[in-house]
């Protein structure tokens, strides 16, 4: 069975055999391939033209036999259509141009035309379909309004995002204001990565831990069952929030088809609280992937037996791949999938 059909059928928890495999950062700083084309292109060059954008979206592919390929772009690419640019800091993170203050900047940050601001997207997304051949699952993405406006709100990556926080906390009006215009721009970024054909999305809320409890639905979870009951045609979304298991159900509560989860949670607690068909995505450390392939054997097998005849897991990482990653423990997680006995 080709990855597209395995990767379709776990969506819809039908699947049987092994489970597909995809990895996030896959076309990452661990790939000597993308490394070189960073030589000559920057970050941003490489995701606002197609030809390249599809270029290293498809490096992985060319090594790995994974299941899925997602889209090589960034979440912070809506912040940046919306008239707030961003670059990466030298020492690492991200910085914005500057940091929004207040009604007023809420008023200049423009939420309409996304589609036609974010066409290189489409059209690297089109692209790529036509090389995939049906052969493997193409994903489409974009990061939660709670996590972008993190980012908005600070002016770049921060411990703890206090800003954010203290917005949300104490000018609530304007927080609201804020959610429902990335809200807004969101939808339209969507409905363009559907049309051009994506098998599933998935939404990063990133920093979903720095809601608390009590606030978890009013500063996160609503806006994204905002988005995924207005989708308008049906597309499953997986939802990648950093929780503790308690959370696990309120996280489903948004109205999204799967979970991503990390090596915090063990897949089969998740299982017990989350019956199938619900899709439970995970959940390898990404730290193993710098050992040695041995480990990296060993962490995979421990993952598909506990996840064993599970119609609904799909294999991947806990969170995005890392620089130091070793591309021989990619060959030993991909090779030990696909020689699984079952
Ligand atoms: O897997 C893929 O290749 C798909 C593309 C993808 C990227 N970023 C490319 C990327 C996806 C799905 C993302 C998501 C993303 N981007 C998130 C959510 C996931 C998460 O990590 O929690 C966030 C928060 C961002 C914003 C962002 N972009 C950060 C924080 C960074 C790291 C900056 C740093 O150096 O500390 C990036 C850079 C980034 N995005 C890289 C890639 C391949 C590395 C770019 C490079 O250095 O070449």
């Amino acid at each position: 069975m080709n990855g597209k059909l395995k990767f379709r059928n776990a969506l819809a928890g039908k699947n049987t055999g092994r489970p597909p495999l995809w990895v996030m950062r896959q076309a990452g700083r661990y790939l000597p391939e993308y490394k070189k084309l960073k030589q000559e292109y920057s970050f941003l060059e490489m995701v606002k033209t197609p030809e390249l954008a599809k270029e290293v979206s498809l490096q992985p592919l060319k090594r790995f036999d994974l299941d899925a390929v997602i889209l090589f772009s960034d979440i912070l690419v809506i912040p940046e259509a919306m008239g707030q640019p961003y670059h990466f800091r030298d020492q690492g993170g991200i910085e914005m141009e500057f940091s929004l203050k207040g009604k007023d900047c809420i008023h200049r940050l423009e939420a309409e035309g996304i589609e036609e601001k974010l066409s290189y997207m489409k059209d690297a997304l089109l692209l790529i379909e036509r090389d995939l051949m049906d052969k493997k699952a193409l994903l489409g993405f974009c990061g939660s309004p709670w996590t972008l406006a993190c980012y908005m709100i600070q002016g770049g990556s921060a411990e703890g995002f206090p800003k954010a926080v203290e917005w949300a906390t104490h000018h609530p009006k304007a927080f609201e204001a804020l959610l429902e215009k990335i809200s807004f721009a969101l939808r339209q970024l969507i409905e363009m990565q559907m049309q051009a054909g994506v098998d599933a999305l998935q939404i990063f809320d990133s920093w979903h831990s720095l809601c608390p409890k009590e606030k978890a639905w009013d500063w996160s979870l609503k806006w994204i069952k905002e988005i995924v009951e207005n989708l308008s045609d049906p597309c499953p979304v997986l939802l990648y929030a950093k929780s503790s298991k308690e959370r696990l159900k309120t996280l489903c509560q948004s109205g999204v088809s799967g979970l991503s989860l990390d090596h915090g949670i063990h897949l089969q607690d998740a299982r017990s609280m989350l019956p199938c068909p619900f899709v439970l995505q995970g959940n390898m450390d990404p730290a193993i992937m710098e050992t040695n392939p041995e480990l990296v054997r060993a962490e995979t097998m421990r993952i598909l037996d506990s996840m064993r005849e599970d119609s609904a897991h799909i294999l991947n990482l806990g969170h995005g791949i890392r620089p130091n990653a070793k591309i021989e423990c990619m060959d030993a997680l991909v090779e030990t999938n696909l020689s699984y006995p079952y």
